[in-house]
C-alpha cells in the first residue's frame, strides 16, 4: 500500500502512545527505512506486520487496532491534502459510502498503483447494505472503523453490523449501516 496508508498508522500510533512506542513498533516489524514516503508503494506485508507487531506490543487483537484505525484514517485524510476530493464526494454517510469507488477512481489519479477496494451500496428499509470487496484479505474490522469515521465526519450516529463474511464463504464482506443525525 501507498506510504501514506503506513504514514497514518505512525500519526496514530505517536499521538496516542508516543514515539517511543512508534520505534519499538517498527523495530518489532523489522522495518528499517526511517520514514515512509507519501507517494511510494510498499508492500502490503509491511502494513500487515506494522498492525502485526502494535498488536503485540499493546497485548490487542489486530481487528480492534484495525477499527480504531478506520475511525482514525477519516479524521486523517480529512486534513490531507485530498480531504476537499473526500468532502466533495458527499454530505452524509449515505451518500458519502455510494460515492467512494468514485472517489478513490479520482484518488487514483494522483496515485496511479492504486489498488482500490470496492464498495457497492443499496438502500434496505432506513438502513443501507454495503458490499466491500478487495484484493486484501482481513480488512473488514478497518472497513467497520471507516464506516463509523464517516458518521463522526457528518455528526451522525452510525452502526455497523456485519452480515455476511468472506472468511466464512461469502462472495464479499457485507455490513448493514444505519445512520440518523446525532441529536
Ligand atoms: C481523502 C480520502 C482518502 C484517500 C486519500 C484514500 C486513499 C487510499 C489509499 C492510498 C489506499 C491504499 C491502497 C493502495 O495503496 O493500493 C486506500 C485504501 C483503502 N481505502 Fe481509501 N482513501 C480515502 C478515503 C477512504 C474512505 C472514506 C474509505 C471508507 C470506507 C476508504 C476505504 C479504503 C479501504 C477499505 C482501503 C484498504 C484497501 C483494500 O481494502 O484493499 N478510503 N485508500
Amino acid at each position: 500500500m501507498y506510504g501514506m496508508v503506513n504514514q497514518a498508522l505512525e500519526a496514530l500510533v505517536t499521538e496516542r502512545f508516543g514515539a517511543e512506542t512508534w520505534a519499538a513498533v517498527r523495530q518489532k516489524a523489522g522495518i528499517s527505512d526511517p520514514a515512509f514516503i507519501t507517494m511510494k508503494q510498499y508492500p502490503d506485508e509491511v502494513t500487515y506486520a506494522l498492525a502485526g507487531a502494535l498488536s503485540e506490543h499493546l497485548q490487542a487483537p489486530v481487528p480492534d487496532l484495525l477499527r480504531a484505525f478506520g475511525v482514525y484514517w477519516v479524521a486523517y485524510a480529512k486534513r490531507g491534502p485530498w480531504g476537499k476530493i473526500m468532502l466533495a464526494s458527499g454530505g452524509s454517510t449515505y451518500e458519502l459510502l455510494t460515492a467512494l469507488d468514485a472517489m478513490h477512481a479520482r484518488i487514483a489519479i494522483s496515485f496511479p498503483d492504486l489498488k482500490p477496494p470496492s464498495f457497492k451500496v443499496r438502500p434496505e428499509g432506513d438502513a443501507v447494505v454495503v458490499d466491500y470487496q478487495s484484493h486484501r484479505p482481513g480488512l473488514a474490522p478497518f472497513v467497520v472503523g471507516l464506516i463509523e469515521g464517516i458518521g463522526a465526519l457528518f455528526g451522525e450516529s452510525v452502526t455497523v453490523e456485519q452480515i455476511a463474511s468472506k472468511d466464512a464463504g461469502a462472495a464479499a464482506d457485507s455490513f448493514r449501516v444505519r445512520a440518523s443525525k446525532a441529536a
